[in-house]
């Protein structure tokens, strides 16, 4: 017997965390009883779950993605304005898996996907952060000033950011190029950083997460990660 959101996350429904949440919200059905306690125990090979009326499948295959995404697609399965998701890049995988965090809508570049729960808590939550690195193109030439302030950390209305680490590619009197490694995952924050300091981003790409990095991998393609980057990201 196991624990429903362990079992859920196992089944890449969402994060152990997300999969509490859908159980106090009275989504969750065990042998087609709704279920709001968390420390209810169910026999996956036994038992039915289901979320929001589908049935959950056991999935005993954990599957780990590296995609490249183009500006222009949502990190959502679904979207309210039926805008094209990340998940319509990823035809051929027939196991359903989910974003690790969130890139915006015009944000490009590295962004994983797993139907590993556990892994997905454990990148996203604030103690674990890692560093997620950024190439931003934004407005105007950026003062060493500004970039000092960055690398400080900013206050970007509802959160001081913490220490980042920052480097200028280049600056014309139009446009300015900076890598940017930050380690909170805030709503925005790249963006906001540079709004704060006045330099509105134009163009943002993530080319980095920890150790992991887009190497040779076209816009728009994906390739599933070695056993080594599975590793790294589990002992991390
Ligand atoms: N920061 C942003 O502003 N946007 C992203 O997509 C990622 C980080």
């Amino acid at each position: 017997m196991i624990r429903l959101q362990k079992f859920m996350a196992s089944s890449g429904v969402a994060s152990r965390r997300a999969s509490e949440k859908l159980i106090e919200e009275g989504r969750v059905k065990v042998n087609g009883q709704v279920v709001t306690q968390l420390g209810t125990t169910v026999d996956p090979a036994v038992d039915e779950v289901q979320v929001d009326g589908q049935v959950i499948a056991a999935v005993s295959e954990m599957v780990y993605i590296l995609l490249n995404k183009p500006p222009g697609f949502v990190t959502t399965a679904k979207d309210q304005f039926n805008r094209p998701t990340v998940l319509d890049l990823l035809h051929e995988v027939s196991t359903r898996v989910y974003p690790v965090g969130r890139l915006d809508y015009q944000t490009s570049g590295l962004l994983l996907l797993t139907n590993d729960g556990d892994l997905t808590l454990k990148l996203t939550h604030p103690k674990h952060e890692i560093f997620k690195t950024y190439v931003a193109t934004v407005e105007g030439h950026i003062k060493s000033s500004s970039l000092e302030t960055l690398k400080s950390g900013v206050d970007i209305g509802d959160f001081f950011t913490s220490p980042a680490e920052v480097t200028l590619i280049k600056a014309t009197a139009q446009e300015s190029v900076v890598r940017i490694a930050i380690r909170e995952g805030k709503y925005r924050q790249v963006r906001r950083m540079f709004e704060t300091v006045g330099h509105p981003v134009t163009a943002l790409q993530r080319i980095e997460l920890g150790q992991l990095n887009l190497s040779g991998l076209q816009e728009g393609k994906w390739r599933y990660l070695s056993d080594t980057e599975i590793d790294y990201l589990k002992n991390l």
